[in-house]
């Protein structure tokens, strides 16, 4: 990005994990569980605010180094920041997002079955 800086806000959502991360049943179902808990809030929070007439962009990159997010925003260990959402008034284009057709992403009842139209 390249006015990062003039970001007015940046949205830190985190989860609160006390203890170890869980990954009782298996890492895939451990990690889905735990970032399944937020992500409906994130998701909301992105609605709430295109709902307000703000640009609002889910990133995680700006994790890559989470032990110096951790100290910066002086987070616990038991914190686990989960995203960055920079939030602000659209300047440019703030139109209708493009997306791949419902019928190209959904399969029924077993992998591979499309919906017909
Ligand atoms: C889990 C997740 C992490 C993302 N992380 C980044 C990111 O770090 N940087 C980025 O530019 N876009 C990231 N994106 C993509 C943007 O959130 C956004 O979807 C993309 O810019 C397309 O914009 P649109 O949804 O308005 O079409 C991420 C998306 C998801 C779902």
């Amino acid at each position: 990005m390249d006015n990062y800086e003039q970001i007015p806000m940046l949205v830190v959502p985190c989860i609160h994990v006390p203890g170890r991360v869980p990954f009782v049943v298996g890492p895939v179902l451990g990690a889905s569980a735990l970032y399944g808990s937020i992500y409906p809030a994130i998701q909301n929070f992105l609605l709430g605010c295109r709902a307000a007439g703000l640009g609002a962009c889910l990133t995680t990159l700006p994790l890559w180094n989470v032990r110096r997010v951790r100290r910066v925003l002086g987070l616990p260990r038991s914190v686990l920041p989960v995203a960055v959402i920079p939030v602000g008034r659209p300047r440019g284009r703030y139109g209708p997002t493009t997306r791949r057709p419902l019928e190209d992403v959904v399969h029924l009842n077993r992998y591979g079955n499309r919906p017909t139209g």
